[in-house]
């Protein structure tokens, strides 16, 4: 069996002693999976593993997803969305190069949002002096909407969010034109088709959602995809969408991975937001694979 160390105060764990390149017995694949849920995010070391290992290993999970971003999927494994600041020969990225720069679960503008995700690390930058850059930050919706105090969770309860993938290309773009400015990188993302966006319409969902494998309840907003709170005014839904996302990134909340090469990544979208770092730039090359797997409608 595997060993777990665990890293944070409310999630945060280390997984060593499991294989993924082998077979995952069955009883094994139970054991990490209660350990997954218990702990939101979980970093399996020292893996080396094809994609159809990593597509094997977490398709176990459920159904897997293809990124709308078709030019960000692998070649030849649409299951698998390729981050990367890598130029190809024709000098475009091989990968979502930005993707993650706000407070996030991940496709949280589909019908079905994703469950859980699974980051494998194959190249990561390094410093000169050795430290490893590109950290990524998580914060836990559970533990944040457990210390709320009970009059928001009672103002909460009943209440609907809109989640869009537009809300979010709108806001992204902005922030890439505001970087290019001051003098950052100009990122040139392809104009998604019709039916590409016709593919990701808005959805509503419940601000407090309950997890559909442990029970317990979680903060279901976040700063990159929730466009308004439904059916009440604006500014009222600014400052309660605002509030939230202030309260759920605080300190005691937090966890964060500094990565090393062969780390897969694990978190669970209906109890951790994320947040990418981006203190690296090329030459220092960054690759990683993701796979995400479809979770039920929130409730
Ligand atoms: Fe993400």
């Amino acid at each position: 069996m595997f060993e777990v160390k665990k890293l944070g105060r409310h999630l945060g764990a280390e997984v060593t002693g499991l294989d993924l390149s082998q077979a995952v017995d069955e009883a094994t694949f139970q054991a990490f999976s209660k350990v997954f849920f218990e702990n939101e995010v979980v970093v399996i070391k020292n893996q080396k593993i094809t994609p159809e290992q990593h597509i094997h290993f977490t398709k176990r999970f459920g159904i897997l997803e293809a990124h709308v971003r078709k030019e960000s999927r692998h070649e030849g494994h649409d299951e698998i969305f390729v981050l990367s600041n890598i130029e190809g020969p024709d000098g475009k990225p091989i990968g979502a190069i930005d993707a993650g720069r706000f407070w996030h679960s991940d496709l949280s503008y589909k019908e079905h949002p994703s469950m859980l995700s699974a980051l494998y690390s194959v190249e990561i930058p390094v410093r000169e002096d050795g430290r490893v850059l590109g950290d990524t930050n998580y914060a836990s919706t559970t533990a944040a909407y457990e210390a709320l105090p009970e009059s928001m969770k009672t103002r909460l309860q009943g209440l609907q969010s809109v989640h869009s993938y537009a809300f979010y290309r709108n806001k992204n773009r902005q922030a890439q034109k505001e970087e290019a400015a001051a003098g950052g990188r100009v990122i040139e993302e392809k104009e998604l088709t019709e039916e590409q966006l016709r593919s990701v319409p808005d959805v509503s969902s419940p601000i407090v959602r309950t997890h559909p494998v442990t029970g317990k309840k979680g903060l279901f907003v976040n700063e990159a995809h929730t466009s308004h709170i439904v059916g009440i005014p604006e500014s009222e839904s600014k400052d309660i969408l605002n509030e939230l996302y202030n309260h759920i990134i605080q300190e005691e909340f937090r966890f964060k991975h500094t990565w090393g090469v062969g780390d897969l990544l694990m978190w669970d979208n209906c109890a951790a937001q994320h947040k990418a770092t981006f203190d690296y730039r090329l030459p220092l090359r960054r690759l990683m694979y993701r796979t995400t797997v479809r979770g039920s409608v929130p409730f």
